[in-house]
C-alpha cells in the first residue's frame, strides 16, 4: 500500500530526513517511532504531499507522491502535529466544509458526516466552536476530518500527543479500530504506544530508518544471549533453591543461572545461554525430572526502550537538543496553511 524508496529531504542546514525506505502492507498498522527531531513528521509530509522529496520516491496506493499528488491525497487522511483547526467552526460545519473539499456532497456528505461523528465520538460537541473544545476533543475532531472522505491510507502524526490517560486508550482503541478499514502510519516517541497499537515498528533516528520489523521480532533482537525465566515450586514442603541452582547449572547450553524471586516454596530463576544453544525442553525435563514442578517457563523480552537506546545509540533526551540546533518548540515554525491538510 505504501512504498517508500531512498526518500530524502534536506533543510538549509540540515538532513531531516536520509535515504529512508521502507515499505506498509495494507491494512497494517504501522508505527514510526524515534526521538525528537527524527525526521518522523518531515517523513509524513512528504507521503502526504505537503512537502517535495530533495531525492527519492514514495508511493501511495501506487501512486506517485511527486507526479500524482492528487490520487495520493484522495486516498490519505492526515492528522497533522498540530491539528487543522479554524476556532470559528462548529464542529459539524467544520466536517462538512472538509468533505466537501474532498469531494462528497449531497447524501453521502450527510452520511459521512454522521458516521466519522458517532465513530471518533465528537456527538457530545457537534455544535461547539472548535476553538473551545478540548485538546482531546480537538484531536477527535482531526481525526473525524482524516477519515471524512473514507482513505485506504490514514497517516497520524503523534495522535495521542497532549492527551489525558483516558484519552490515550480511547484514542488508541479507536486507532485499532479504524486499522481494518485503513492502512495506518502512525508517529510517536512512546514507545509503550507502539507495543500496544502496532504490528509494524519504523525506528527512525537522526533521519535514518535504524531498524524495521515487527514489535515481536524486535524485542527478541538486538542481543546474542537468550534469557529464560523459570518459575519452579516444590510439590512438598520448602523448596531447595541451591539444588535446582546447580541442576540448571548443569543443562547443556546455560552460562549463567541467577535466583530472581525466593519465597517458601517457589522461586523465580533466570538462565541464560547464547542464542540456539539452548532446548527450553532441557530446562523443563530437568526440573520436573527432579521431582519439582515447572510452573512458568518463558523467554525474558527485552523491553522496546532498551531495544531503542540500543538502537539509537543513546538516551532519546539527550539527542533532542543536539538533533535540533536551534530547532523552534514543537507546533511553532511550521506554518499554519502549510500543515492545513486540504489547503
Ligand atoms: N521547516 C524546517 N526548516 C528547517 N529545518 C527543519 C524544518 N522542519 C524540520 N526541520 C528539521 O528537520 C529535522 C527533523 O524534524 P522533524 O520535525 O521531521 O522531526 P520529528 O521526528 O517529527 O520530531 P518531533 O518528535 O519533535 O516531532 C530536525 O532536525 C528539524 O530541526
Ligand atoms: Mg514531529
Amino acid at each position: 500500500m505504501i512504498t517508500v524508496k531512498d526518500l530524502t529531504r534536506g533543510y538549509a542546514h540540515t538532513v531531516a530526513v536520509n535515504q529512508v525506505s521502507f515499505s506498509v502492507a495494507k491494512g497494517q498498522i504501522v508505527g514510526f517511532l524515534g526521538p525528537n527531531g527524527a525526521g518522523k513528521t518531515t517523513t509524513m509530509r512528504m507521503l502526504t504531499c505537503f512537502l517535495p522529496p530533495s531525492s527519492g520516491t514514495a508511493t501511495v496506493a501506487g501512486f506517485d507522491v511527486l507526479e500524482q499528488p492528487l490520487e495520493v491525497k484522495k486516498r490519505i487522511g492526515y492528522l497533522p502535529e498540530t491539528p487543522p483547526i479554524y476556532p470559528e467552526m462548529a464542529t459539524v460545519e467544520y466536517l462538512r466544509f472538509v468533505g466537501s473539499l474532498k469531494g462528497l456532497s449531497g447524501t453521502d456528505l450527510d452520511k459521512r458526516v454522521d458516521y466519522v461523528v458517532g465513530r471518533c465520538s465528537v456527538a457530545d460537541v457537534k455544535k461547539k466552536l472548535l476553538g473551545k473544545l478540548s485538546k482531546g476533543y480537538r484531536q477527535r475532531v482531526g481525526l473525524a476530518q482524516a477519515i471524512i472522505h473514507n482513505p485506504d491510507v490514514l497517516i497520524l502524526d503523534e495522535p495521542t500527543a497532549g492527551l489525558d490517560p483516558k484519552q490515550i486508550n480511547e484514542t488508541r482503541d479507536l486507532i485499532k479500530d479504524l486499522a481494518g478499514d485503513h492502512t495506518i502510519i502512525l508517529s510517536t516517541h512512546i514507545l509503550p504506544e507502539v507495543e500496544q497499537t502496532c504490528q509494524q515498528v519504523i525506528i527512525i533516528n537522526k533521519g535514518r530508518v535504524v531498524a524495521t520489523d515487527s514489535v515481536e521480532n524486535l524485542q527478541s533482537r538486538g542481543r546474542n544471549a537468550e534469557t529464560m525465566v523459570l518459575e519452579v515450586a516444590s510439590r512438598s514442603g520448602p523448596l531447595e533453591v541451591a539444588r535446582i541452582e546447580q541442576r540448571l547449572k548443569q543443562v547443556a547450553g546455560v552460562s549463567r543461572v541467577s535466583i530472581k524471586n525466593k519465597y517458601d516454596s517457589r522461586a523465580v530463576f533466570e538462565t541464560e545461554s547464547l542464542m540456539g544453544e539452548l532446548k527450553r525442553g532441557d530446562l523443563a525435563r530437568v526440573i520436573v525430572e527432579s521431582g519439582w514442578d515447572l510452573n512458568e517457563l518463558r523467554p525474558a523480552s527485552m523491553s522496546l526502550e532498551e531495544i531503542f537506546l540500543q538502537l539509537t545509540g543513546g538516551d532519546p533526551a539527550a539527542q533532542t537538543a543536539e538533533a535540533k540546533p536551534g530547532a523552534a518548540a514543537p507546533g511553532q515554525g511550521e506554518s499554519s496553511a502549510a500543515e492545513e491538510p486540504h489547503a
